[in-house]
């Protein structure tokens, strides 16, 4: 794994414990998201009802960043309107996870796309039905 040093506690305690970590069965909406320069990828899992996320699970390869991003994601989204996941930003991510350093800022991008992406899925699932 990579220098866990610049990461500071939460980032470490999301990395080493990530929550909701793993392949939902018949979520509501996928999100999947690539940040082009790294390759590192994040799948995001939603369970919607009354457009409201009840549950929410990732699956991340990645860096340390995107994975703690995508465990912070998950907690941040569920209980949430649909409406009100679509305002978390990037930084909002990064500040939850009380900073990340310089060169990971971008990390948490990955998160923040992956939220817009699963949502439209969402949508797009509940306009075919
Ligand atoms: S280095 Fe690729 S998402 Fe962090």
């Amino acid at each position: 794994m990579e220098e866990a040093g610049s990461y500071n506690k939460i980032v470490i305690d999301h990395l080493k414990h990530p929550r909701n970590n793993g392949e939902m069965e018949n979520p509501d909406g996928v999100g999947e998201a690539q940040n082009p320069v790294c390759g590192d990828t994040m799948r995001l899992f939603i369970r919607v009802e009354m457009d409201r996320i009840v549950d929410a699970k990732f699956l991340t390869f990645g860096c340390g960043a995107a994975i703690a991003s995508s465990s912070i994601t998950t907690e941040m989204i569920k209980g949430r309107a649909i409406e009100e996941v679509l305002m978390i930003s990037d930084q909002a991510i990064a500040e939850a996870l009380g900073g990340l350093p310089p060169a990971k800022i971008h990390c948490s991008v990955l998160a923040e796309r992956a939220i817009q992406a699963a949502v439209s899925d969402y949508q797009k699932r509940r306009n075919n039905r």
